[in-house]
């Protein structure tokens, strides 16, 4: 069958503002959005612009807006889509370099500033330090991210206002803030009590529906935001 593709192009050398391209695919239903833009790519348009890594869902470079929805092209069916006009933009609220291609690093900047990595100054055991496998499943949904950004991209709260930490930051100091092995989550929970942390969440639940690992991504703000409100962590 053929398809629609109609994609936000930009490039800064070049153009004034971003504008649509469209283009027609040759399409199984089974194709993957990334095929299909591989396809324009290879044969009619080498200057399209668009990250990609692994094509399994994995690496979280190819988060784009299809359809109005934040997805990852490679794991969004064509079938899935009902339409056979598909339209392709960059994510929302980062800037773009070109084309498909977002600029991570105010994404990469609020993800560091939580802290993502254990901190743990107590003498280390012989062995390893053991975790209980309930306090293991404790923060096991939040280990699942893949810092694709979909989330954080589709928050309105992000979008009124960069600065806001956003909930893929959010997702990553939950995995370390309930770990029992951890001893910075008072840190953790300080910065996010902070006036661009944890607060200006107002529950919209997009980042929760965009999120490709299905992680309850409310849910873990909610935690979050509990601990900061009572001082404990259960
Ligand atoms: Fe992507 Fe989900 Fe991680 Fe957000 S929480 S960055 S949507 S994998
Ligand atoms: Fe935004 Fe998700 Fe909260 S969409 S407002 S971070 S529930
Ligand atoms: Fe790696 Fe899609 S290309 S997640």
């Amino acid at each position: 069958m053929k398809v629609t593709v109609k994609i936000l192009r930009y490039d800064p050398e070049k153009d004034q503002r971003p504008h649509y391209q469209t283009y027609q695919v040759d399409a199984e239903p089974t194709d993957w959005v990334l095929d299909l833009l591989e396809r324009i790519k290879g044969d009619q348009d080498g200057s399209l612009s668009f990250r990609r890594s692994c094509a399994h869902g994995i690496c979280g470079s190819d988060a784009m807006r299809i359809n109005g929805m934040n997805r990852l092209a490679c794991k969004t069916l064509l079938q899935d889509l009902h339409s056979h006009t598909i339209v392709v933009e960059p994510l929302l609220g980062l800037p773009i370099i070109k084309d498909l291609v977002v600029d991570m690093e105010p994404f990469f900047d609020h993800y560091k500033s939580v802290m993502p990595y254990l901190v743990n100054d107590e003498q280390a055991p012989m062995r390893e330090r053991l975790q209980s496998p309930a306090e293991r499943e404790r923060f096991d949904d939040t280990t699942k991210c893949i810092l694709c950004a979909a989330c954080t991209t589709s928050c309105p709260s992000f979008w009124a206002n960069g600065d806001y930490i956003g909930p893929a930051a959010i997702v990553n100091a939950h995995r370390f803030i309930f770990d029992s092995r951890d001893r910075a989550s008072s840190e953790r929970l300080r910065i996010l009590n902070g006036q661009f942390g944890v607060f200006r969440c107002h529950t919209i639940f997009n980042c929760t529906q965009a999120c490709p690992r299905e992680i309850q991504i409310t849910k873990a703000i909610g935690e979050v935001k509990k601990a900061i409100a009572t001082g404990n962590l259960d």
